[in-house]
């Protein structure tokens, strides 16, 4: 058995050419596929592999890129001799393959994160659709054929995307995990199907604390308010607006609580939207005595809600709307900035955009910035037709240790894929 430990780049390439497969290799390193994956992915080792007509043929190459399979179907001329037949995503945390009949062409890839894994499969699809147009019959080129394999290849892609954020190498749900959910800035008539979407996928997960990090409710009724300008009818609509889109999120939530042992908790900071409500019942008494955020209804569902600008600190992660940079109360404008001035890891919405930002201290823990961005689908008007192409997600907070943290974006794009109809 070679010693793992010793390993050099050289004989684990030879380690895994004299194996039948790579589970041959793994148990003659004494270890799992798992981390035999790891270990060629760390010396930069490329597996390039084709199957053709059964006959296994294996090639290894050193390389610290990894080609794409463009580049890799042009290695292997045996198979681009071979007319396409067929078409298979794979599983494409582990490798990229492409099938065509009896073979198949694979290039290894680990991906770390979704949103790569949405790279490989927006690149594999495009690459996909160009070999099919280029290998149809000759008298079907001149038709618009390709929609014989779209609903294939959707099938294909929602599968995928579905192993994919089931995928324990993404999510350990083992592990002590926080699910957030940035603004979501609900008004009537806006778009919230993707609220179930996020309650599935937060079901799936299973959380111990969800968190919701206020602007749920967008209130544009109280916007520039003025009291001669205050109508009843709009701030109506605008909570019942609120309240149908908590419905929609915490419906799969509840109904995964009531039928298993999970019990996560729920906390919800109020955003200055929300807080719109209590300026302006301060501001005028007489709209004060019938207006309340109450109204939004939020602790029904079982959120613990902190009032605007009180930050709650759950497992030793700071949570609030924002934190300020100022005395006089300007939120902190950069992930790097929020470590810098507050000292803890700390988690805010409020922005469009997402950042993160990591620091070290020396007794060996980290310490996490994340600047949530938004978790919603739709446009806001007032952004313009440039400010609108920011992304949108919710966060899985996975290996939650002394506040420490590993922030996986979760886009709102990719649960539609697995949710949406
Ligand atoms: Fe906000």
């Amino acid at each position: 058995m070679i010693d793992r430990k010793t390993i050099t780049k050289e004989n684990l390439i030879n380690l895994i050419q004299n194996s039948k497969t790579m589970e041959d290799a793994a148990s003659k390193l004494g270890v799992d596929r798992r981390t035999l994956l790891r270990l060629r992915e760390k010396f930069g080792v490329v597996h390039i592999s084709a199957n053709v007509n059964n006959k296994h043929e294996v090639r290894y190459e050193e390389e610290i890129k990894q080609p794409t399979l463009n580049e890799a179907l042009g290695r292997i001329p045996e198979v681009s001799k071979t007319p396409w037949t067929g078409v298979h995503l794979s599983d494409v945390p582990k490798e990229d393959i492409l099938y065509k009949g009896d073979c198949y062409i694979s290039g290894s890839a680990l991906p770390k994160s979704i949103t790569q894994l949405n790279l490989n499969a927006d690149n594999n699809l495009n690459l996909l659709r160009k070999v099919l147009v280029d290998n149809l019959p000759k008298e079907e080129k001149k038709k618009p054929s390709l929609e014989k394999f779209t609903g294939f290849i959707g099938k294909k892609t929602r599968e995928v995307e579905m192993e994919a954020i089931q995928s324990k190498l993404l999510i350990d749900t083992n592990d002590y995990t926080h699910v957030v959910i940035s603004d979501c800035q609900v008004s009537p008539g806006v778009d919230t199907s993707y609220l179930e979407w996020i309650g599935k996928y937060i079901a799936y997960v299973k959380p111990q604390r969800i968190i919701c990090l206020g602007d749920f409710a967008d209130m544009k009724s109280l916007y520039n308010y003025k009291k001669e300008s205050f109508d009843s009818e709009e701030y109506k609509a605008d909570v019942k607006s609120a309240k149908d889109a908590m419905a929609i999120l915490m419906k799969p939530i509840l109904e995964e609580i009531a039928k298993t042992e999970w019990k996560p908790s729920l906390d919800l900071t109020l955003g200055n939207h929300e807080h719109r409500i209590t300026k302006v019942a301060k501001a005028d008494k007489k709209i004060g005595s019938f207006i309340s955020v109450d109204d939004l209804e939020y602790e029904k569902y079982g959120w613990t809600v902190h009032d605007f600008l009180v930050p709650v600190t759950l497992d030793g992660i700071a949570y609030c709307h924002y934190f300020t940079a100022t005395n006089m109360g300007a939120p902190i404008p950069s992930a790097k900035n929020l470590v810098d001035r507050k000292h803890m890891s700390c988690v805010m919405g409020h922005r469009q955009h997402y950042e993160t930002h990591r620091a070290s201290r020396p007794d060996g823990t980290t310490i996490v910035g994340l600047l949530a961005g938004s978790s919603y689908v739709h446009d806001e008007d007032y952004l313009g037709p440039q400010n609108n192409d920011y992304s949108r997600q919710i966060w899985v907070l996975n290996n939650i240790d002394r506040g420490s943290f590993t922030p996986v974006p979760i886009e709102l794009k990719q649960l539609k894929r697995v949710y949406g109809n």
